[in-house]
């Protein structure tokens, strides 16, 4: 029996239950009530493309949003915490005209297509070598062993962080993650943590900075460092905050994109097949497909500045907005068929890097790495199969993330 829209859509079924299979909940947010207020979460829920597509460059609506984290904080956490909110607040995601107009200009200095590029031979190498190493004829977790290390290892050597102590950022960039990523109720249990972790990874970024302008490297954080336009550069915090934020947008979501493609492609061995008899054909489409049919990042949040009347609901000024990428991925007027996994699909115009001002910055670097990784999977490990049905999704809203992906490589 169907529950009502107010209680299927409530926190606790979105973040314990329905993260297993977000997508019937989804169809019916998108075919019954496409601006769905949910009212335990204080937050609407867009779930149509149409909307999502026109939302995200409405500038009706403001992603600086850093008063929802200081409003579920209690006074006296709120106060002690303060350098958190500060340093959160200035990641580019969070920001707004004109201050994101001018971050962005000085990070694509930084993030070129050429700089890109040139990475192109190092990812292949790196995706070799993984697949090297990975088990042969036992069980063993793709996740841990290459969708994982793959990016991760890829935005510390864009960055310039020395082997030893890439564990240790990772550690403490995930637990400043927790925070920003906990919402609501949960929020207050990770601000300390992640205030720590924040001075922590900070101190050691100021160290990596200052050698850089001791001995001077060819890498991103040089180049985000001495990134100048219009006699403008970053401030410190802006570059800290800056390599904070490229750190964690760089590694989650494109180890999910490969992770959620490998699965999806394993789950439909006639599209597998279709693949390896012709990957020059098909690997970019099946990237597309990937990222298309299980959206790794799941929501863009946004604030509305002020009134604004969407498909006859009011949104009040302030309150927050959530454009469900992931719904909007399977929505069937733009989709046919949204919940087949086609890797022929055209046109394929997901929102899974979201639209307007903010489209991902790494949107480029994310689609080269899960190319490398599908076209070497297909070329050096094809027997690779599923070890089990038994596939969980971690409970996060924002990120649809598998826990684990375990195969057998044949
Ligand atoms: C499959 C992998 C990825 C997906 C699905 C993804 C998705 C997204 C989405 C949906 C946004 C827009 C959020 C919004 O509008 O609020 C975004 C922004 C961003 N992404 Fe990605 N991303 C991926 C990989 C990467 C990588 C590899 C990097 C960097 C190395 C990166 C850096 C960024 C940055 C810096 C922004 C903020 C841009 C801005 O606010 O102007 N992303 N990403």
């Amino acid at each position: 029996m169907s529950l009502p829209l107010t209680e299927t859509a409530d926190y606790r079924a979105f973040c314990e239950e329905r993260l297993q299979n977000p997508h019937p909940l989804f169809a019916r947010l998108r075919r019954e009530d496409p601006v769905h207020w949910c009212a335990p979460m204080k937050l609407w829920l867009v779930t149509r493309y149409n909307l999502c597509f026109a939302g995200l460059k409405d500038e009706r609506f403001s992603s600086n949003r850093t008063d929802m984290y200081v409003q579920a904080l209690p006074p006296d956490l709120r106060a002690k915490v303060q350098p958190l909110l500060d340093h959160v607040s200035k990641w580019i995601q969070l920001t707004d005209e004109p201050d994101h107009t001018r971050l962005r200009k000085l990070v694509n200095l930084a993030f070129t297509p050429r700089m890109i590029r040139r990475l192109m031979p190092r990812i292949e190498a790196l995706v070799d070598a993984l697949l090297d190493d990975l088990p042969r004829g036992e069980p063993c977790d793709l996740i841990a062993n290459f969708c994982q290390p793959l990016p991760a290892t890829v935005i510390c050597e864009m960055l310039g962080i020395p082997l030893a102590e890439r564990d240790r950022f990772r550690e403490l960039v995930e637990g400043i993650m927790h925070f920003s990523t906990a919402g609501g109720p949960k929020l207050k249990n990770h601000a300390e943590t992640a205030q720590a972790a924040m001075h922590e990874v900070i101190a050691l970024f100021e160290r990596l900075v200052a050698e850089r302008r001791a001995s001077p490297r060819d890498d991103l954080l040089r180049a985000l460092a001495t990134a100048e336009a219009d006699g403008e550069r970053l401030s410190n915090e802006e570059l800290y905050a800056m390599c904070v934020f490229v750190f964690l947008a760089g590694h989650e979501t494109t180890t999910n994109g490969i992770a959620s493609g490998v699965m999806a492609l394993l789950r439909h061995p006639q599209q597998f097949a279709q693949l390896k008899a012709d990957v020059d054909t098909h690997v970019r489409g099946t990237v597309e497909e990937a990222l298309r049919w299980e959206s790794p990042v799941t929501r863009a949040v946004r604030k509305a500045r002020e009134e604004i009347v969407l498909e006859g609901r009011t949104i009040s000024p302030g309150q927050l907005v959530v454009f469900l990428l992931g719904a909007a991925d399977r929505d069937p007027a733009v989709f046919p068929e949204p919940d087949v996994f086609d890797l022929a699909r055209t046109p394929n115009k997901h929102l899974a890097f979201g639209y307007g001002a903010h489209f991902c910055l790494g949107a480029v670097l994310a689609r080269m790495e899960m190319e490398i990784a599908f076209r070497a999977l297909v070329r050096r490990v094809p027997n690779l199969q599923l070890a089990t049905d038994d596939l969980s999704w971690k409970p996060t809203m924002g990120i649809r993330a598998l826990t684990k992906l375990v195969v057998t490589v044949g």
